[in-house]
């Protein structure tokens, strides 16, 4: 049984901590404000990489498809451990195009796709409206995807977090600063003792650079989002331009912008002006509407745009868990048994070298 402290209480974090409690060790979780008070709680929660990703298939891809896979039973164990009750539909999601031209883009993604047995259909305009009436009526075709999902974000982080209490994790919120030493934390109230440490510090990891003497190109990248009170959506609904997804709150989300604002979690007119312009041509019965909730969170984006996750070379008491930039709660579940795999020295049964957290220094 390890001492594990893991710096950071958002959804990468509270996972790991699950994960590791239930397998017999004694995890503390270190955070530095309130758990999941930052980009988990602003997510909206969505399940879907097949949407999401645009690339040819990597270990990146495979990792976020593993982790789709594992969300069914993870979510169930998070609600039998806590208790609680949170969202999880399997909507499936529609990507809809609104010009001929864009068909073959559609086209390449699920041949592409197919060969890892995603399953897809291309869905002609009149069958997109079958699906889901209240979408405009330029939509052309869309590359329905059933796999996909989504969850409530603000929900699931708080069972997540009421599940870790439950199994006995120690949680501490409102740190402030910590710091390390060898392989403790040391806080301004304590001292604590690790022989694992895991840093899962989000978009915050960078200043953690000193500290472990290591490159961590980790940066925030806002995300701004909106809701309006509307009539609900049976799919997640992509386009190249954003998302909408509905949620059992009555709420139809639109996100999610993505710009350079350092720390700075306000929304901005431009940002959420744009969401509602591109939301308003795909939803037409929005129009009339306007956003009764405007938020933004920061996702944890890294240079090359995979996470950082593993041990560190020169400090293997220190585990790596962060820059999940845009993936962070479908992450959560791999992530989890990544990390707590490397703890428990089981060989790995995915590709991780990619996401190596050594891979920045400088040779
Ligand atoms: N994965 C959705 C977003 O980052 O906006």
């Amino acid at each position: 049984m390890a001492r594990i402290t893991i710096i950071g209480g958002g959804v990468i974090g509270l996972s790991i901590a699950f994960e590791c409690q239930r397998r017999g060790h004694n995890v503390t979780v270190v955070e530095a404000q309130q758990c999941g008070g930052q980009a988990s709680g602003a997510a909206a929660g969505m399940l879907a990489p097949y949407s999401e990703i645009e690339e040819d298939p990597d270990d990146f891809f495979r990792l976020c498809q593993r982790s789709l896979q594992l969300f069914p039973k993870w979510q169930e164990e998070i609600k039998r451990h806590s208790d609680i009750d949170f969202e999880y539909n399997e909507s499936g999601s529609l990507y809809c195009i609104y010009h001929e031209a864009d068909r073959l883009s559609l086209e390449t993604k699920q041949a592409w796709q197919r060969k890892f047995n995603v399953e897809s259909t291309i869905l002609s305009a009149e069958e997109v409206r079958v699906k889901e009436p209240g979408l405009s009526r330029d939509v052309v075709a869309a590359l329905w995807c059933p796999e996909e999902s989504h969850i409530y974000a603000p929900g699931y982080v708080a069972a997540l977090l009421q599940a870790c209490r439950n199994l006995g994790v120690h949680v501490i919120e409102y740190v402030g600063d910590a710091t390390l030493d060898g392989y403790a934390v040391v806080t301004k109230q304590e001292r604590i003792e690790s022989d694992q440490v895991v840093l899962a510090a989000g978009a915050w990891s960078m200043y953690w650079e000193k500290e472990l003497g290591c490159t961590l190109p980790v940066y925030p990248i806002r995300g701004q989002i909106c809701a309006y009170e509307a009539p609900p959506l049976n799919h997640i609904v992509f386009t190249s331009q954003g998302y909408l997804v509905a949620k059992a709150n009555g709420s139809v989300v639109a996100g999610a912008s993505e710009d350079i604002a350092d720390f700075d979690t306000n929304v901005t007119e431009h940002g959420i002006g744009r969401l509602e312009k591109w939301s308003k041509k795909v939803m037409p019965v929005l129009e009339k509407m306007d956003p009764f909730h405007k938020w933004a969170g920061l996702r944890p984006a890294t240079q090359d745009g995979f996470p950082l996750i593993g041990k560190l070379i020169k400090k293997p008491g220190v585990i790596l868990a962060t820059g999940h930039y845009r993936n962070g709660i479908l992450l959560s579940p791999i992530t989890a048994k990544i990390v707590a795999d490397e703890i428990d020295q089981v060989p790995q049964q995915i590709a991780i070298g990619q996401f190596r957290p050594d891979r920045f220094q400088a040779i």
